[in-house]
């Protein structure tokens, strides 16, 4: 087994090495890590608060119905105040996923993320969060559960989503088990076996089940499976659950409950004629020039339709991340060509001489956002160039995280291309929400084969394998 369990009091531990020693190394690994890597910094927010929060930490944004997932009144009775469902966020990015869930109830409290520039945003929006900002692959998961005051088998969910890019369909170099951003999952994994959270959340690109014949899917579910937890994959659309944006992603999601795992029917789900448009999610925003750098500015108007008010909720009269990428002559000038909802097949040849070779071009490129559908998926702006539907520039970080579902009170720190792609590899917040709250809707489905004491189902946890590649992939759950 990777991290012996240890036993609990079923007590939170008074005067925490963490809240004693604050920012140290309590939570290096151990054990050699998988594959040698330098060490990264660890950061921690506020350790007393932190202490202080675990406490006590009521539910209270669905059921006071702040959450446009609202879940049903019997909801309330899981409002547990002396064991709340607590959650770990890793590979946590700018905190998408994290401020889902969040939404939905949960408390999250610790994240890992390597890169300091997304550690920043995440530190900045979820200040009461213990952040590790260092290698996973270094980390001794026992260790980080420690620094929190915390024994395995007391967190409720593990949630994480590792790189995608190295699964993408769109990725033709590095689409290979030989990339070892493809084997973090592993690490993943061993924070599971070693924390054992009653349920699992592992998001990642729609690609995973179809590189190498979905060998790493079956690998997850295998070693999920064999560790004790019932596990699904199922790919979601965000657009149909509340997200200005089509972007289809897969979640696994596990429990070691016996619980039920929601299906897709479970989501809140949008019909297809009421889905959020791009006119409804960024109207109200700033018109910019190409290269805007002002971040903060007067919103032009007032909201004029419902997600502008939710997105706008516990904002003053500024609205932040303003920034739009500064392009050259040329390219503005091909931005001219191009109708709303049409691309770079717009663009006269003439002024395309430096794609040599067009079949390489997908319909993303140089694509021109329609104002009366939702956007197409929010990528790096580098490698997509979304077009604003009326205005010849990219998009700014504001708008694209309007269209991934980031309220404005968000703040993406940092400058223009780390708050892109932060804002791009995100979870889109009201999909992580539609999925936290469906979780909490299987709770409350079945509260009575709910286990009161982590530590009964955690001892029976087992150990996982990740080597296995013959599991049998349940896509019961698909979207069409
Ligand atoms: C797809 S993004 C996660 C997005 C996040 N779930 C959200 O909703 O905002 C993957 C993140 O993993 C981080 N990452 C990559 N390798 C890592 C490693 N070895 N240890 C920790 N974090 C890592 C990246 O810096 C990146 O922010």
């Amino acid at each position: 087994m990777v991290g012996a369990c240890r036993e609990s009091t079923g007590h939170r531990r008074k005067g925490s090495s963490r809240g004693e020693q604050g920012v140290d190394a309590t939570c290096v690994r151990r054990t050699p890590p998988c594959r040698s890597l330098d060490r990264a910094p660890v950061v921690t927010n506020s350790p007393s608060s932190l202490a202080a929060s675990l406490t006590k930490i009521p539910l209270t944004s669905h059921i006071e119905g702040s959450s446009c997932h609202p879940l049903p009144e019997d909801a309330a009775q899981f409002d547990r105040q002396d064991r709340p469902f607590l959650a770990i966020d890793l590979f946590a990015g700018a905190g998408g996923l994290t401020q889902g869930f969040r939404d939905a109830g949960f408390k999250v409290v610790q994240a890992v993320e390597q890169d300091p520039a997304a550690t920043a945003t995440y530190t900045a929006n979820h200040p009461d969060v213990d952040v590790i900002c260092a290698d996973i692959q270094t980390l001794d998961p026992i260790a980080c559960l420690e620094r929190i005051n915390l024994a395995c088998g007391e967190v409720s969910i593990l949630i994480g989503g590792p790189p995608c890019q190295g699964f993408s369909e769109s990725n033709r170099r590095t689409r290979t088990l030989a990339n070892p951003k493809n084997h973090l999952y592993i690490d993943f994994l061993r924070f599971v076996t070693s924390v054992k959270p009653e349920w699992v959340v592992f998001e990642n690109v729609a690609g995973l089940r179809t590189m190498e014949r979905g060998v790493i899917l079956s690998r997850i579910l295998v070693a999920l499976r064999e560790a004790g937890y019932e596990a699904e994959s199922c790919l979601l659309n965000s657009a149909n659950h509340g997200v200005p944006q089509v972007r289809r992603r897969l979640f696994v999601i596990a429990n070691r409950l016996n619980l039920p795992i929601p299906q897709k029917t479970d989501l809140v789900t949008l019909a297809k004629s009421d889905r959020i448009t791009v006119r409804q999610a960024i109207a109200d925003l700033p018109m910019l020039p190409n290269g805007a750098s002002i971040d903060k500015l007067e919103y032009p108007s007032n909201p004029t339709s419902d997600y502008q008010r939710k997105m706008r909720q516990g904002v003053g009269k500024l609205v932040s991340g303003n920034l739009v990428t500064r392009n050259c002559a040329h390219i503005q000038q091909r931005y001219r060509h191009i109708p709303e909802g049409g691309n770079w097949k717009d663009i006269p040849v003439s002024l395309l001489s430096n794609y040599t070779d067009r079949t390489r071009c997908h319909t993303g490129i140089y694509h021109r956002l329609s104002w009366d559908l939702p956007a197409k998926v929010i990528g790096n702006f580098r490698k997509n160039m979304l077009v604003h539907p009326n205005q010849d520039r990219g998009l700014s970080v504001r708008e694209a995280a309007r269209l991934q579902g980031f309220p404005d009170t968000y703040h993406f720190t940092g400058t223009i291309g780390p708050s892109q792609q932060q804002v791009a590899d995100a979870v889109p917040p009201l999909l992580a929400e539609a999925v936290a709250v469906a979780i909490f809707r299987s709770l409350v489905s079945a509260p009575q084969r709910f286990s009161p004491d982590p530590m009964t189902a955690a001892l029976t946890v087992g150990t996982v394998s990740t080597s296995k590649e013959s599991a049998s992939i349940s896509h019961t759950n698909d979207i069409p």
